[in-house]
């Protein structure tokens, strides 16, 4: 089983960056908290960083046949039908992740051009929204492997 962890724009200043929002963790330890759990379950992972639109897009055409998709795509969720529309074209099972509650902050962050194409989203639990996502498509694909 192969996933795809994806970080958007500005999310390489973890730790630094607002953490009473974001959380103390950098984005090296969010990594490596997923790296431990995905040899757990056995899991291959790609984990990609951009803060480029396009270069977000060709990662996940980059990895078109793989599995699972973990997506933080940050401010570009909020604007961005190029990445919605590569999430759709290559029919990933895809989890949208953020780490703050998006609906206890400004309008502009409640609206989400990628959940329409997304499984599901995880909102407000910091890092521990990544390894939810993880489980969680671990926990489907698993089924979807054993059923056919
Ligand atoms: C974020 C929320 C976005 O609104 C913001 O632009 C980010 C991070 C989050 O993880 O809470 O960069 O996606």
């Amino acid at each position: 089983m192969r996933i795809l962890i994806v970080n958007g724009p500005n999310l390489n200043l973890l730790g630094r960056r607002n953490p009473e929002v974001y959380g103390r963790e950098t984005l090296e330890d969010i990594e490596l908290m997923l790296r431990n759990r995905a040899q757990e379950l056995g899991i291959e992972l790609a984990f990609v960083q951009s803060n480029h639109e396009g270069e977000i897009v060709e990662t996940i055409h980059y990895h078109r046949d793989w599995d699972g998709l973990v997506i933080n795509a940050g401010a570009y969720t909020h604007t961005s039908i190029a990445i919605a529309d590569a999430i759709e074209a290559v029919e990933v099972t895809a989890v949208e992740v953020h780490l703050s509650n998006v609906f206890q902050r400004e309008e502009f962050r409640q609206i989400s051009y990628l959940s329409p194409v997304v499984w599901g989203q995880i909102v407000g639990f910091g890092y521990r929204g990544y390894l939810a996502a993880l489980d969680l498509l671990h926990g489907r694909l698993s089924e979807e492997d054993a059923g056919s």
